[in-house]
Formats: structure tokens, sequence, C-alpha cells
């Protein structure tokens, strides 16, 4: 295969996993025999400072242009400090997702053996964790129509939804279900909010097109405490926006490290790949950062956008490997941790050798 692929390192610690990234894409190439050319763009708070907006325009074309985009990370200390500031790193990840209709979010939650003792849960409830969150990622309250009155002391940030965002997203929610364990469970508030008793009801439209799919409905109060309890239960989770970010953030201790996961954020004609940690600025160029999380959103690039299954496999089980061989970034290890690139090397030798 002959694939453009646009690569937007970000802040922090992404440029770092980024070029690990593309280390990985470029193993693959080798052995399969496929092309892959890069073109990179600017986006975040190194955009801002070398164009005075979060998302230039030429990055939106690069992203438009390419058959898949790698995403590292957005977000600087200078501006999570100070909430009154118009222009922000976040707004150029929030309009990429909107202009390119990046929809879905999936984000793969797991457990690894070699990394029980990483997480806060006991190894009985880590067992045969294996689930996914399919976050609603272009509507909602994130995109209503915000704002200030009453002489600015009141603030309003309104939730709206159509049907027809519930029912794409539902769509993937159990297509996906169907490659699994056939079992979706819609989170929601619907015993408070209005939009939430719309998505019941078009998402209870959708499940009787797939009579082979399980359906459950959890309040996400009561999610966010069961995801904890018992989390192998899950298999497909459908939410929201903003419970789908919250909820993102909450199953990402269950594996031990935020460091691990990855995600896909898809749309009719886009797709964006990015480890779900953040620009995380204290770690920025000092070759500590896990790079698996964007080795595994590497491997959701092959499956999803390339359409090739066995790249994707080779990756997952490469990681795998180098887990099992007690090898890891200090976030995972505790003694002998190695750095960003040497653990990316060790990922490397398993994919060539085998
Ligand atoms: C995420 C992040 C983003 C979000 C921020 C950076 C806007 O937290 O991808 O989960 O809230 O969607
Ligand atoms: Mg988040």
């Amino acid at each position: 295969m002959n694939k453009k692929i646009a690569v937007l390192p970000g802040d922090g610690v992404g440029p770092e996993v980024a070029a690990q990234g593309k280390r990985i894409l470029e193993a693959i190439a080798k052995k399969y025999k496929h092309v892959f050319t890069y073109e990179e763009g600017l986006i975040g708070a190194c955009a801002i400072d070398k164009t005075g907006v979060p998302l230039p325009d030429e990055t939106l074309e690069i992203c438009k242009k390419s058959d898949a985009i790698l995403f590292g990370a957005i977000g600087d200390p200078k501006y999570d400090t100070n909430p009154t500031l118009t222009v922000r790193p976040e707004q150029g990840l929030l309009k990429l997702r909107k202009e390119l209709g990046l929809y879905a979010n999936i984000r793969p939650i797991t457990t690894y053996k070699p990394l029980y003792e990483k997480s806060p849960l006991k190894e009985r409830v880590l067992e045969g964790v294996d689930f996914i969150v399919v976050r609603e990622l272009t509507g909602g309250i994130y995109f209503g129509e915000k704002g200030r009155k009453n002489n600015r002391e009141t603030a309003y940030d309104i939730c709206s939804y159509s049907k027809n965002e519930i029912t794409r997203i539902a769509h993937v929610a159990f297509q996906l279900a169907q490659k699994r364990k056939k079992k979706v469970t819609l989170v929601d508030k619907a015993n408070v909010l209005e939009t939430s008793r719309l998505w019941r009801e078009a998402v209870d439209e959708i499940a009787k097109k797939y009579t082979d799919i399980a359906l459950e409905k959890m309040f996400v109060d009561n999610a966010s405490m069961q995801l904890i309890k018992r989390p192998s239960s899950f298999d497909v989770i459908l939410t929201e926006n903003m419970f789908g970010d919250i909820l993102t953030d909450e199953a990402s201790v269950i594996t031990g490290s935020i460091g691990m996961l990855p995600s896909a954020s898809i749309g009719e004609n886009a797709a964006l790949y990015e480890p779900i940690h953040g620009s995380f600025p204290k770690a920025a160029g000092l070759n500590s950062a896990n790079p698996i999380g964007t080795i595994l959103s590497i491997a959701m690039m092959f499956e999803n956008s390339f359409k090739a299954p066995k790249e994707a496999k080779i990756i997952r089980n490469a990681v795998n490997s180098v887990l099992e061989s007690g090898m890891g970034t200090k976030d995972i290890i505790d003694n002998d941790s190695v750095g960003t690139k040497e653990l990316t090397d060790q990922i490397l030798k398993y994919i060539e050798r085998s």
C-alpha cells in the first residue's frame, strides 16, 4: 500500500512519542513493502507560539489530504493556570475534530498481566478486563452555545444532541460489539437530562437492527462506580462527549498507566490516531514518556484506516512480548526502566524478527 500520513507532534512529550511512532511505521513499511509519506503540521501551544492560532489552516489542509493522522499531544502549563485566556491549545484539537467530522472516539481498555502491580485495583478485579469506550466526539456540551449574561455573573454551556448525531455513533458501537462480546452499555443520565432521554430513544431504535447484541443502560454516576468494581463485565460502552471524556480518564487507571492507552477518532472521511496520555509537560524532552500508547494507536491505524489486520497484530504482539520480558518505561517499571527510544528499539526488534 501507498499512504499519506499527516503527523501532528504537538506539545510536551508529543514530538517524542510521535517520532517513535514513525519508526514503527517505517519498520512495518519495510517488512511489508508499503510506502508511507509523511507531512508534519503544527497544532496546540507550539502552533500558537509560531502562528498565533492553535490550528493553522495549513495543518488542516495537510490533514484533509492525508489517509490517516498521527497525533502526539497538546497542552502547555502556561495556558492551564490562566482560564481567562481566549486562545488555548485545546481549541486546536476541538476544531480539528469538528472540521474533519471525527465523531467517533474509540478508546480500548485492556489489562496486561505484567502491569497488574501498577494498577490501584486488585488482581482478581483486573483479570479479563477488555472493553472499549465509544465516545461521541463532535457534539454535546463541548460544542454547544456558551457564554455569559447578567453582567457576566451567569455563565452557560448548552448541551444539545440531534437524533442523527446519536444514531451514527450508535452504529459504530453496535458494529464493534458484533466483533466482540456482543454487549453494548449505554451510559447516560436519563433520570435527569433530556439529551440522555433522546439518546435512549435513538439507541433503542438502532438496537432493533442488531438482534445479536445485548443492550444495557446505566446512569453515568453508577457506571463510574461499576467501572472500578467490575471492569471485566463491560464490552462496549457507548456514551456522549463529556461523560466519555471523564470515564476514559477514570478507566485509564485500571490498566496501570495512562501511557499505555491508544485511541482512534473516526469520521466519514478522516481518522486520527492518538495516545490518550496528553502532553505531560514535566517529562518533555527527557526520553522518559511511554511510547506504547502511540504504538498501539498505530496498530489501530492499520486496522481501521488501512484495513491491514496482520500489521496491527504484529505490532500488538511486539508490545505484549516486550512487556512480558519485563521491560518498560518508568511509569510501568520500578527498577531498571528504559527510555522512550530504548523501549521502542525492543519493539522494533521484535517486529523485524517475526
Ligand atoms: C481528551 C482531552 C480533550 C477532551 C481536551 C484536550 C480538549 O481531554 O481527548 O480526552 O476533553 O476531549
Ligand atoms: Mg480527556
